[in-house]
């Protein structure tokens, strides 16, 4: 007979936190919400110290370059996608690496050959006004001039005028070196009344441009989590059949940290893997595994030599793999196990191998209680796929906006590789699906909804008595609640006016 464990396994919706002895000093504005991401002996720091404890799924439909930068900027970390080629994904984690706030790449470029018509096309196409003039038409191409919407009138100049004859061509213009900070920049932009000011290499390429309507935005992020260069940190997903070669290639594209993505991390695919890319390719390689449920998941991927765990199987908000495979354990149990496992490890060996809660935050409140539980830091996909800034497509259904979301054990996805149970028939393909291609509500801007989520947990940490994230591990009092307090814990016996809000 099977090991039959009577505990019933239970989700963040089954608890609620009992508030502490609130001080004076308890005031949101003095929260710290750093969390360890990374391994570290006792009495060292962390290689990396997140300044919030949110990290984005490694999901087509959550974590491109757009959302990685938008995330390292407020403090977390993205894991860029793992099912795409290895120089796609590559090229995403360079961009990250390369970005510099107030430097933007030139996302709209024409050669100097072309015609007002081109222009014209080229501004319905991508929205932008203002338009490089490159001799090969990219971004980087060596630059000829610039086009805004001073320099032809749509309804009045020919369709078929040269790019080369109205374009305020280079010697006209002023531009900078690479490798001018921003302050100096804008300096530029302000002293000489500039709209843009191109940045070109010692080639004359073009780099970037500096805009002044960016300049407020410029502000430094307060949170922003960098690297010693000022750059900023980017993860990325690595799988436990190709990572010979996509590992070395990540590592030298930039990326700060690792994590294999896989739906059942307590393996000898996984052992392997982690095994590997210490071994062969640096101890200094950063590398999170997952993902499990139980101490005895944790223990071995611990002693395989990973960086962090990641803790969570079918609690996902797209994942269908408790339906279709029967496995999975609630999360507030499978974190709580995991914990305990966690500190004992640490108690006994002066090793502290922080936990990731992956999958089943809906609620801000969730995210608290997560925290309270024991994860050091929480991947989330559904959260973060509803902002501007996740790659999918925002759509207008039944009156409502909405963005993309699929598993990436749909057939959308087909990532074959975070299921794959190390068949020999190379037939390189999902079985069955695993996850679901759904909508969620659009939300807006990433910032706007993080500052929101970040006030609520900072203030029921307040509640709690505590001002970070370690006393609220160590001190928060969580309550199981039946079935009848949580209807309770909604609006009740009143006509509420806006259903919505
Ligand atoms: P969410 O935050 O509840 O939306 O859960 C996101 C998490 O679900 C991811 O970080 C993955 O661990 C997991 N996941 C992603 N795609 C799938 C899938 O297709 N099936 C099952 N789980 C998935």
């Amino acid at each position: 007979m099977a090991i039959i464990i009577n505990e019933v396994s239970r989700t963040f919706n089954e608890y609620l936190i009992i508030p502490g002895l609130t001080r004076k000093q308890h005031t949101p504005d003095k929260v710290n919400m750093q969390a360890p991401m990374v391994r570290f002996k006792k009495g060292e720091d962390p290689a990396i110290t997140l300044n919030i404890p949110f990290v984005s799924s490694i999901m087509q439909s959550v974590s491109d370059s757009g959302m990685a930068k938008a995330l390292a900027k407020e403090g977390g970390v993205s894991f860029i996608f793992g099912s795409q080629s290895i120089k796609d994904q590559c090229r995403m984690v360079r961009q990250v690496k390369n970005y510099k706030a107030g430097f933007v790449e030139s996302r709209a470029n024409i050669t100097p050959e072309s015609t007002l018509k081109d222009v014209i096309a080229l501004k319905q196409k991508t929205g932008f006004s203002t338009i490089g003039v490159t001799e090969d038409g990219t971004a980087t191409g060596v630059f000829c001039g610039l086009i805004t919407g001073r320099d032809y009138r749509e309804n009045r100049d020919s369709l078929d005028k040269k790019v080369k004859d109205f374009m305020t061509p280079i010697n006209d213009l002023i531009y900078a070196k690479n490798g001018i900070t921003l302050t100096e920049a804008n300096d530029i932009v302000w002293d000489h009344k500039l709209n843009t000011l191109p940045i070109l290499d010692e080639n004359q390429r073009l780099v970037y441009f500096v805009f002044r309507k960016d300049y407020d935005s410029h502000k430094l992020n307060p949170n922003e989590l960098s690297d010693v260069n000022k750059r900023l940190v980017v993860g990325a997903g690595i799988n436990s059949r190709d990572y010979a070669e996509r590992v070395p290639a990540l590592v030298e594209a930039g990326v700060d940290v690792l994590c294999i993505d896989s739906s059942d991390g307590h393996s000898e695919w996984q052992k392997g893997t982690i095994e590997y890319v210490k071994r062969e390719i640096g101890k200094h390689v950063l590398v999170g595994g997952g993902n499990v449920v139980d101490k005895e998941g944790f223990l071995y991927l611990v002693e395989a030599g990973a960086d962090f765990v990641k803790v969570g199987v079918g609690g996902g908000s797209i994942c269908i793999t408790r339906e279709q495979k029967g496995i999975g354990r609630g999360q507030a149990t499978a974190l709580i196990e995991v914990a305990e496992a966690r500190d004992a490890y640490f108690k006994a060996t002066g090793e502290y191998i922080p936990i990731c809660s992956d999958g089943g935050i809906v609620q801000d409140y969730h995210m608290t209680l997560a925290l309270a539980m024991g994860a050091d830091f929480l991947m989330m996909g559904r959260y973060f796929a509803r902002f501007d800034e996740s790659p999918t497509r925002k759509l207008l259904i039944g009156g409502n906006y909405v963005k993309e979301y699929w598993g990436e054990g749909s057939n959308r996805a087909r990532n074959w590789q975070r299921y794959d149970m190390g068949e020999n028939d190379n037939s390189n393909s999902l079985k069955f699906e695993e996850g679901v291609d759904s909508y969620v509500p659009y939300a807006g801007k990433l910032k706007d909804n993080i500052d929101v989520t970040l006030g609520k947990i900072k203030s029921t940490m307040c509640s709690c008595g505590v001002s970070s994230l370690k006393q609220l591990q160590s001190e928060a009092k969580l309550t199981l609640v039946s079935s009848t307090s949580i209807i309770e814990g909604g609006a009740h016996d009143v006509m509420v006016k806006d259903a919505k809000n």
